[in-house]
């Protein structure tokens, strides 16, 4: 399965809006991961992740556009990532996946791909 046929496949950016919109609405009153997220943008951070989401699974390149390279790493860098925080953003990142209409292998496929990205990021140890 390669990364256009996912975008496709789940129906393309209305999938990714509604997955992440489901996303920040738990964020937001989240105690561990909530707090790092600015309050007064979450439009902006429903963008961000949505346009990043949509490009790498092959929809248009509109995060290149906006915000150059992503540089995950160095965008975390200073928000304190530990393992429980990671894993919580992975558990709000999974019922809001499946709270969506996708179909289990495109599921597994985002599901791994996010869960990739949430390791890599962890730059905290607890
Ligand atoms: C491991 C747990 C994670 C935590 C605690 C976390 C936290 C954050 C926070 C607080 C922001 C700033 C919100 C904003 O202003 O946009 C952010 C941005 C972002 N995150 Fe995460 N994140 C995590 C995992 C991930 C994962 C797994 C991905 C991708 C699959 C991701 C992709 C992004 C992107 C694309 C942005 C916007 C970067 C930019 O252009 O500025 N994050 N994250």
């Amino acid at each position: 399965m390669n990364n256009e046929s996912v975008y496709q496949a789940i129906g393309g950016e209305a999938t990714f809006r509604e997955v992440v919109h489901r996303f920040y609405q738990s964020v937001r009153t989240d105690d561990i991961i909530g707090p790092m997220y600015p309050q007064q943008d979450w439009e902006g951070a429903e963008d961000r992740l949505r346009m990043f989401l949509a490009q790498y699974w092959g929809g248009p390149s509109d995060y290149s556009e906006q915000r150059g390279h992503p540089r995950l790493r160095m965008r975390h860098a200073h928000f304190r990532i530990d393992s429980q925080a990671a894993q919580r953003w992975l558990e709000l990142m999974d019922e809001a996946i499946d709270n969506t209409d996708i179909a289990p292998p495109q599921r597994e496929a985002l599901r791994e791909h996010m869960q990739k990205v949430a390791y890599m990021l962890i730059n905290t140890a607890g």
